[in-house]
């Protein structure tokens, strides 16, 4: 049931702030965090942890590689990222200290379940964030973490992605605490974040009218390039890959600094750049680079489109359009910029009237490897 939705694709951006406050639920009181399915492997089992991996596929191994700057940051824990299908075949280090997280919206991605087997055979400890109650991986691995983001039926992700960095976020704060290295104040501003966001995450979802009518002007455009810095990196690359998978579009996305090593020779007069631009509060260095990024760009003949802070007025002069989200901390400024994105994959997708939900050469969930 789509809930009037036209799409369900539609229904599940919408259901973005209820799909976060549930991974939440249970997690947090106090200003701390506390995952009872983390809890249960032991504290000196988590302290003994020096290595954490993240393997996923697509849009869960964007999460991953969002989530894997929190998590080094919190728990102070080196941690890398991996595609699940690449993981087994470079034959990784792993000991019983290495944790294996594995994101997986279905927990029945073959890619990912197999190298969780992997895993497994080699000794380390497996942790699943997964969406789809009592699947193959969650069952397969040590401890379960759900996003608990409820059915998702459109093949592209949305809910559950910001879901699964929700729940990557509450495993480095889980994770931190237990190994002593955040102090009481920074997990009680995380926990504050997390209980302001689902109000934020509305606000951000109220993108969608801007979104619509940039869509319409856009809607013959022929590539669409995505830059962001630090987590709005992953952010652009997920921007980049729902607009390939649902409106079949040209898409890349870049780490901004990147740029000026070789994709700024594809911008041409007119090339459509969204630029995920950082808060100048809380993280004016990567704000400041970002402008200048934009600049470039703007120099060389790009349109560019904008995602800023509410009240961040820097970037006026360079861009052509400016898409306005709520403040928030630096970590938790993908799970707002991501929406807009979204919404412009289906934009796009239905003025070329395409199948919103179901994408040509796609399935939800991929069970062969
Ligand atoms: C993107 C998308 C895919 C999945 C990927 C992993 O919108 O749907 O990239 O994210 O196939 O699927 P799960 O999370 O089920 O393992």
């Amino acid at each position: 049931d789509k809930g009037g939705w036209s799409s369900f694709m539609a229904k599940e951006i919408t259901e973005q702030p209820e799909a976060v406050a549930n991974t939440v639920r249970g997690r947090v009181s106090a200003g701390t965090v506390e995952i009872p399915e983390l809890a249960a492997l032991g504290a000196e089992r988590l302290q003994t942890i020096d290595r954490v991996i993240i393997i996923g596929c697509g849009t869960a191994s964007y999460a991953g590689m969002i989530g894997a700057y929190a998590i080094e940051q919190w728990a102070r824990i080196p941690v890398e990222v991996q595609l699940s299908h690449e993981f087994r075949y470079r034959d990784p280090v792993l000991t019983d200290r290495t944790m294996v997280i594995s994101v997986s919206q279905s927990g029945e991605t073959m890619d990912t379940l197999m190298a969780v087997k992997y895993a497994i055979e080699h000794g380390a400890v497996t942790v699943s964030v997964c969406n789809s109650q009592s699947a193959t991986i969650p069952r397969e691995s040590d401890a379960a973490v759900y996003t608990h983001a409820g059915p998702e039926v459109a093949v592209a992700s949305t809910k559950a992605f910001t879901a699964q960095i929700t729940a990557l976020y509450l495993i480095g704060l889980h994770l931190g605490r237990v190994r002593g290295t955040i102090d009481a104040q920074t997990q009680a501003d995380a926990v504050q974040q997390f209980e302001l966001l689902p109000e934020k995450l509305r606000e951000a979802v109220e993108s969608h009218d801007q979104i619509a009518q940039l869509a319409h002007w856009m809607a013959d455009s022929r590539s669409v390039l995505f830059l962001g810095r630090h987590v709005g990196y992953p952010t652009a690359l997920e921007g980049a890959l729902k607009l390939k998978e649902i409106a079949y579009i040209h898409a890349e996305g870049f780490a901004a600094g990147e740029l000026k090593h070789g994709p700024i020779a594809l911008i041409d007069h007119g090339q459509p750049v969204f630029v995920l631009v950082p808060s100048p509060r809380t993280a004016p260095l990567m704000h400041s680079k970002v402008v200048s990024n934009i600049q470039e760009i703007r120099a060389r003949g790009a349109r560019v489109i904008a995602v800023v802070e509410k009240g961040d007025t820097s970037v006026l002069p360079y861009a052509d359009d400016v898409i306005r989200l709520p403040l928030a901390d630096v970590f938790f400024e993908p799970l707002l910029q991501v929406i807009p994105l979204q919404w412009f994959a289906l934009e796009l997708s239905t003025a070329k009237g395409l199948d919103v939900d179901q994408p040509r050469n796609l399935a939800k969930s991929v069970t062969v490897e």
